[in-house]
């Protein structure tokens, strides 16, 4: 455990990384175990004592062909909270998406979502459902159609697509898609081919098709690569206003995008595993994560 640390007291304190489970018992289904054994029937004791966790993820290994790509990861994120995890290149940020989101297993921990996803024992359909919501680093929207379709599509989610264009929405319905384009600042590009927005317009398309299905937790991975300064503001502005309706975990580079939202707890990520925690005067300021990022300071 060395050089990990946790700036905060108080809660925090109690979900401290790693000592949440050693004052418990041995539990012999605690997720997939050291020996692979079968995933954990029930949530863990830290998560049934603690209701405001929402994604739990505790000792989380990966590795490819040998190379640990998460090394021992312990995550708690609460409800409505806005996590920014920040760390070099390589240092497995988009790997935990990919666990999260049941997209890579894990070679051991446990995760779960609320008390009643374990993740490692759903698929992708499932984690989905559940209420996780993703965005890749690529936006991928549909092209050919307009940026009101886009929407409409995806609150039909598992509706399915022909359903949509055969129905016309209901009035509740159109009111919530009229509400994300205002908050993804597209109300007036909503009969624009989406194809023909702006890097940055595209993003923000797709944060809203994913608002669509009204997840509880949002994994935004590295949400301003490529944009404008404008665009990068007015990204900023979204996320303060999703901030509360939804639990937020954004991985990013941009440290002047993350210092404009980060004023909760920012987790450094070196080498697949939390380097640092805590509030981002903090992180700024401690010595092991100025060396990770190659001597530089992060302010
Ligand atoms: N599916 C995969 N197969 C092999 N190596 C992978 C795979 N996914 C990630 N890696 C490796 O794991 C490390 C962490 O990658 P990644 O999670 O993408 O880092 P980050 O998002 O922090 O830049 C990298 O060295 C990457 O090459
Ligand atoms: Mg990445």
């Amino acid at each position: 455990m060395s050089g990990r640390e946790n700036a905060k007291a108080g809660e925090s304190a109690i979900l401290r990384p790693g000592n949440a489970v050693e004052e418990e018992e041995p539990d012999p289904f605690l997720g997939l175990g050291s020996r692979g054994g079968r995933p954990k029937a029930r949530p863990p004791k830290v998560m049934r004592r603690h209701r405001r966790i929402l994604l739990f993820l505790e000792k989380i290994s990966v590795s490819f062909d040998g190379f640990k790509a998460v090394d021992n990861l312990t995550l708690y994120i609460k409800q409505g909270e806005l996590r920014c995890v920040i760390g070099p290149n390589g240092a497995g940020k988009t790997t935990i998406m990919d666990i999260i989101t049941g997209k890579t297993r894990p070679d051991s921990g446990s995760a779960w979502f609320t008390q009643d996803v374990n993740l490692l024992a759903s698929d992708e359909v499932a984690i989905v459902r559940a209420g996780i919501g993703r965005k890749f680093q690529k936006p991928s929207v549909f092209e050919a159609l307009t940026v009101f379709q886009n929407l409409e599509l995806a609150l039909a989610g598992p509706k399915g697509v022909w359903r949509t264009f055969r129905a016309r929405l209901g009035g509740r319905e159109r009111e919530f898609v009229e509400e994300i384009l205002e908050r993804i600042a597209l109300a007036d590009e909503r009969g624009r081919q989406a194809g023909s927005l702006s890097h940055g317009q595209k993003q923000w398309l797709e944060i809203g098709m994913l608002l669509m299905q009204r997840p509880k937790l949002l994994l935004l991975d590295e949400p301003v690569a490529g944009m404008t300064p404008a665009e990068i503001d007015r990204t900023i502005k979204l996320l303060r206003d999703l901030e509360g309706r939804h639990s937020i975990m954004v991985v990013e580079h941009d440290m002047e995008f993350i210092r404009a939202i980060a004023h909760e707890t920012v987790t450094v990520l070196h080498q697949g595993s939390v380097l640092a925690e805590g509030s981002m005067d903090f992180i700024q300021r401690h010595p092991a994560v100025i060396e990770a990022y190659l001597g530089e300071p992060l302010c």
